[in-house]
């Protein structure tokens, strides 16, 4: 396949992510520039990587080279964003979420379908290596039928943390701002949620909790709408397995995430690392296994061979995810006429989750789940 050409619109925190994957996928995606609609942050994401500069989001839009808009600006700003590129024809690849309700989200995917272009969001840690063996052991029935999952999205106590010093490659804060407001589960359920959506089927039914336990987070002016930074939400899949989904930014860091299965359980540590193991844990049913898991916890455990080698392994300046591997999977989708992975039916899925996730005010308790998404394949090269 030759190349795709794509444009970074919104060169903030995550930018610097994004393009230092770049080189992990010269052979599918080629990068015409970047613009930002702050001239000062425009250029030192210039000065950083050397890349072309747009002068304006509609050169940008403009240029015929670019295929795919790759829309790294705030939540807030997606939607506008988004509905621009799709209206100049552009295919368009947002981080999450794809809109901050699940029906501006749905008129963003109608308005694709209508201009014939594909839109695609982030986050896609669902094609890594990681979620992909995880995938792999569920088919192949390694724990036995999957019945409960306990995934938490607890990222730290970010309130107490040094927030204000943290920067990246290219010396842009990170957004503590922008974070609080959006919320926690807005930023964060989705890396559990398109993971145990591809494996499990669409959410049927949501019974959810959320609350603001920490409103005052030190950040000056104080935040105009603060967001719940807690949230918990029982989610049944079509079939038939249940989530517990918790995300916070109070408690202490925990990403661990816990299939349960009639044989035993499939735990991973960190969703967010593609090189992170799988680890089957056989079930405690004789009198010394259930003493011993009791004394010293789910300790034993069996690290389960990779699918594959992992390509992307953090360090050396890199993230802990190849931010770019779902620019490639629409890439790859555009160009061979298959259906995207991410693909928007995925992505209003995952926003009318979260919603209800975070704002469980909105919705009837339990919350019945509007939208839905056609089976999703894994990976050729984890079959
Ligand atoms: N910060 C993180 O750790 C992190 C991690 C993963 C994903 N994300 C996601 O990445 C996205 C961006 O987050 P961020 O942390 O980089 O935010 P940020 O606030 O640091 O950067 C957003 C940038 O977009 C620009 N922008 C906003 N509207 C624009 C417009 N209309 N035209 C051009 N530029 C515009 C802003 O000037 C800003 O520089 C969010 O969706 C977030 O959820 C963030």
């Amino acid at each position: 396949m030759q190349p795709m050409t794509f444009a970074i619109v919104g060169c903030g925190y995550i930018a610097d992510s994004y393009r230092a994957c770049l080189p992990f996928h010269q052979d599918q995606l080629r990068l015409a520039g970047c613009y930002d609609r702050d001239a000062e942050r425009l250029a030192a994401s210039v000065r950083t990587w050397g890349d072309p500069a747009f002068a304006s989001l509609d050169a940008l839009l403009a240029d015929p080279e670019v295929s795919i808009v790759v829309n790294l600006t705030d939540p807030e700003n997606h939607a506008a964003v988004t509905r621009a590129a799709i209206a100049a024809g552009k295919h368009v690849y947002t981080e999450k979420p794809l809109a901050m309700t699940h029906d501006q989200a749905a008129d963003l995917r109608d308005l694709a379908r209508s201009h014939a272009v594909r839109l695609a969001a982030a986050p896609c840690n669902l094609l890594g290596e990681c979620a992909q063996t995880l995938w792999s052991a569920v088919r192949a029935g390694k724990a036995g039928p999957i019945r409960l999952v306990y995934a938490e999205m607890d990222d730290g106590m970010i309130h107490r943390a040094d927030y204000r010093t943290w920067r990246n490659r290219s010396g842009k804060r990170w957004p503590a701002r922008g974070e609080f407001e959006t919320g926690c589960t807005f930023e964060h359920a989705g890396y559990s949620l398109t993971v145990l959506a591809a494996l499990f089927g669409p959410v049927r039914r949501v019974t959810a909790f959320s609350s603001l336990l920490v409103a005052d987070k030190q950040v000056l002016p104080p935040l105009d709408h603060p967001a719940p930074d807690f949230s918990v939400g029982l989610l049944e899949f079509d079939r038939g397995v249940v989530a517990r989904l918790t995300n916070s930014i109070v408690a202490p860091y925990d990403h661990r995430l816990r299939l349960v299965g009639d044989n035993g359980t499939l735990d991973v540590k960190e969703p967010w690392d593609y090189a992170s193991s799988v680890v089957f844990r056989p079930a405690s049913t004789g009198r010394l296994a259930r003493l011993v898991e009791r004394k010293l916890g789910a300790a034993f455990g069996r690290r389960l061979p990779p699918v594959r080698k992992p390509l992307f392994r953090p360090g050396r300046g890199l993230p802990t995810m190849d931010f770019l591997r779902g620019v490639a999977e629409l890439a790859e989708a555009i160009a061979s006429g298959r259906r995207c992975r991410l693909d928007e039916d995925f992505a209003v899925h995952i926003t009318e989750v979260t919603e209800i996730l975070q704002y469980p005010e909105r919705f009837d308790r339990p919350a019945t789940v509007k939208s839905t998404f056609q089976p999703i394949e894994p990976m050729e090269w984890a079959r």
